[in-house]
């Protein structure tokens, strides 16, 4: 980077500015778990990972049939962290560790695998018998080195204890999964500074997040079309918006004339700038500590659940 652009950023910085757009992603479509439909920015051949985070899919919105609901069955996890954020739907959780909860509307499990788990997420016997609507996000964060063999650890966070703010003018709602926004603080504790804001923005309202500037910073949009970042660029569900790393905070606006309310996730880290070598659920620095964690995992090291 020259001289000159370098200066003009850092006094864009020190000015409190805005962060550009430094791409804007579509996502996939593909088939997870026992088989259930997700929308998927990342990974993909093209883009493997946004350090510090390794994956995000939507699961649904869809509609579904009584005896129709699909989960994902036991499978193992070690070297990071996988986030649960369910909008409608009830889900199962059980692990080899012997810890079982359960997840509706709003609520949020943050699963720290560490050294390793055995788990399974399933629709729960009551929603599978019914149906209904079933939306919800998973998103997988990198553990730093330090971090990837720890003791595994639950925070489930029901939708009441999530903190939630509205804007002086009505126009802007947002639930503080982890980090700060609009003055409420998360109560998720992290590995590493995350932010992960929802967003609902109604016509004509804007958001505007803090976002320090060593932070790699995404939108993903749930809903609606809005315009993001200095330029205003356009996009609209299913897309993802990476930030360029230029600015302090995240703007976030929906026109003044649309029809829907905005909905967005927005998601910050640190990056790591460490190795990754990943395999399916596992993901470690070295091929080594993948083929272990392999072995470990067939030799039943993670444990298995006991139902
Ligand atoms: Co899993």
């Amino acid at each position: 980077m020259s001289i000159v652009i370098e200066a003009l950023i850092k006094e864009k910085i020190r000015a409190g500015s805005s962060r550009g757009v430094a791409g804007i992603v579509n996502s996939i479509e593909t088939l997870e778990g026992g088989g259930f439909l997700v929308r998927r920015p990342f990974p993909k051949a093209s883009f493997s990972e946004f350090d510090p985070f390794l994956l995000l899919d939507e699961m649904g919105p869809m509609e579904v049939g009584p005896g129709e609901a699909k989960g994902a069955p036991d499978h193992p996890h070690r070297g990071f962290e996988t986030v649960t954020y369910l909008l409608s739907g009830d889900m199962e959780h059980k692990d080899s560790s012997g810890h079982a909860g359960r997840l509706r509307a709003g609520d949020v499990q943050w699963m720290t695998a560490g050294a390793g788990v055995v788990h399974s997420e399933m629709p729960s016997r009551e929603f599978a018998r019914t149906g209904g609507r079933m939306h919800g996000f998973q998103l997988w964060v990198n553990l730093p080195q330090r971090d990837k063999m720890i003791k595994p650890r639950y925070q489930e966070i029901s939708s009441s204890q999530i903190p939630k703010a509205t804007s002086g003018d009505g126009l802007v709602t947002v639930s503080v999964i982890a980090g700060e926004a609009m003055g409420q603080k998360a109560v998720i504790e992290t590995r590493t500074p995350i932010i992960y804001s929802h967003y609902r923005i109604r016509a004509g309202g804007a958001a505007v997040q803090k976002v320090p500037e060593n932070y790699n910073a995404f939108v993903y949009i749930v809903e609606g079309e809005g315009l993001f970042g200095a330029e205003h660029e356009r996009a609209g569900a299913g897309q993802m918006i990476m930030f360029a790393p230029d600015g302090d905070e995240v703007r976030i606006e929906n026109a003044s004339d649309a029809k829907t309310t905005l909905e967005v996730l927005l998601i910050a880290g640190v990056p790591l700038n460490e190795p990754v070598a990943r395999y399916g659920p596992f993901v470690m620095n070295t091929e080594g500590e993948i083929r272990q964690a392999i072995e470990d995992y067939q030799l039943g090291r993670m444990g298995a659940i006991n139902s």
